[in-house]
């Protein structure tokens, strides 16, 4: 470390200026680490941003000798000439790195780590036998400072952010990736483009989209849409005996065993006759509707590529997904449900079966009206609900009281429904013995439902 100088006036915790050394102003720069050794006792990490030469001679708002030589383009005396930069500030690094909170003393000194140094050690958080061991890149144009990372903050969300161009996947590839697996964690990528990622890996970790297995109604229902639903919109979409005959093809499962090529034969084989089958008069023959149903389908069939057949043909099931080195699903459900298990422990300091088991019950207030849902502890004795439900009940929704005014079709403003919900619990705390009638009285001019 090199001392470059020390603080100027004006100094807070967050913010300080370093005035140079003589000479120093031709070797520090921008983004260079320095250390202030703060007077007030502690060690403050900071970055050089901002710079500044000045020259009382040299001032703009006023004429001066000094400027009257420059006007003349000559050189004024630079005995009042000195140099300074901005210093942001990282945070206190005397224990660990912590929030910068003591003033920085003006006149503290000023140090540039040099290349030698490892300024990054300062921002390790973890026991010492850990240091170095979670690293990520290297501080720009200095390799040899590899930037520490907490692996306690993986598992929140990252984003990489940046315009077209500028190494977001590059940073994911070569860095992100290697520190996930590094932490002991599986990674799938969803690379749409293909070109990201998938070329970066041997192809027993890749699994081509169209590769994957899809099961029969999502084959059905991309077959279709390829097929402009047979020319029909709405309902009609996927009600009409063209779609219901392709459905039922595609359901039986026999393409699968067929190329692209034999496709088109073959569904057209298959599916022409149940839509005949379906659609004969009373001499055998087929309807006209018959008729106009073969045209569409023949046509649909004719809009298809052999590409289009390539994208469903894949056979790789969840096992092959897991053979990339992706962990169970079983174990990872396990984990998650003993995670939650255990935040519930934590936050609510009870057993979480206590808190998830619920039940729904569906009761109604009066007949006709429709019933309603509502979800209580498990083993909750309904006859104790059941009176307040009645009583506080509108009739003209059948809904309970504070159950209708969340009813969506109920605009209210914002904050209403709570108050509203206070003032009936004040009112059944402050008179116990209120009957339905009462209650009904009470809530009338709050409820705005209609009059009935
Ligand atoms: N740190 C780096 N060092 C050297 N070259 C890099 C670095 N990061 C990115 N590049 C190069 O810059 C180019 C663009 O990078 P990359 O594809 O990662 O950008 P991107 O932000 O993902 O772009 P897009 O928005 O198009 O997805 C690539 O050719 C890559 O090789
Ligand atoms: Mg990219």
């Amino acid at each position: 470390m090199r001392k470059i100088g020390i603080v100027a006036s004006n100094s807070t915790e967050m913010d300080a200026a370093v005035i140079l050394n003589e000479g120093e102003e031709k070797n520090v720069k921008a983004e260079d680490l320095v250390l202030i050794r703060n007077r007030n006792g502690n060690l403050v990490l900071a970055v050089c941003r901002g710079g500044l030469g000045s020259n009382e001679n040299l001032r703009t708002v006023a004429y001066s000798p000094g400027v009257a030589y420059a006007r003349m383009g000559r050189h004024p005396s630079n005995a009042k000439e000195f140099y300074a930069f901005g210093l942001s500030i990282i945070g206190d690094v005397t224990k660990g790195l912590e929030q910068s909170k003591y003033v920085i003393a003006p006149s503290s000194d000023v140090e540039v780590f040099e290349e030698s140094d490892n300024p990054m050690s300062y921002l390790e958080t973890g026991p010492e036998e850990e240091k170095g061991r979670h690293t990520i890149g290297y501080y720009k144009d200095m390799k040899p400072w590899k930037v520490p990372y907490d692996p306690e903050y993986i598992p929140y969300h990252i984003g990489v952010f940046g315009v077209t161009g500028s190494g977001k996947s590059f940073l994911a590839r070569y860095q992100l990736i290697p520190v996930f697996r590094q932490s002991g964690m599986d990674v799938i990528v969803f690379d749409w483009k293909g070109s990201d990622y998938a070329p970066f890996y041997h192809e027993d970790q890749v699994v081509k989209l169209k590769g994957v297995y899809l099961d029969e109604d999502v084959v059905y229902q991309y077959m279709l849409s390829r097929m402009d639903y047979f020319g029909f919109t709405g309902e009609r979409k996927y009600k009409n005996d063209a779609a219901e005959a392709l459905e039922e093809v595609i359901m039986e499962g026999e393409w699968r065993n067929k190329s692209p090529s034999e496709m088109k034969q073959f569904l057209e084989a298959k599916a022409v006759p149940i839509i005949e089958e379906a659609n004969r008069d009373r001499t055998g023959g087929l309807t006209v509707y018959g008729k106009m149903y073969v045209r569409k389908f023949k046509r649909g069939i004719k809009k298809l590529q052999d590409r289009d057949f390539e994208n469903i043909l894949g056979k790789k099931m969840h096992e092959d997904v897991e053979r990339l080195g992706v962990r169970d699903v079983d174990v990872i459900l396990r984990n998650v449900r003993s995670e939650i298990e255990a935040a519930i422990r934590g936050n609510l300091g009870c057993e979480a079966d206590i808190v998830l088991v619920t039940e729904r019950l569906y009761l109604r207030s009066d007949y006709p009206a429709p019933p309603f849902c509502i979800e209580v502890k498990s083993g909750t004795d309904v006859s104790k609900i059941l009176p307040y439900l009645i009583a506080t009940h509108n009739s003209a929704t059948g809904l309970p009281l504070p159950l209708d005014m969340i009813d969506q079709n109920v605009g209210l403003p914002r904050g209403f429904t709570r108050e509203f919900v206070e003032e009936i619990e004040a009112n059944l705390v402050r008179d116990s013995e209120l009957d339905k009638f009462d209650l009904q009285n009470h809530f009338a001019r709050l409820n705005p439902q209609k009059e009935e």
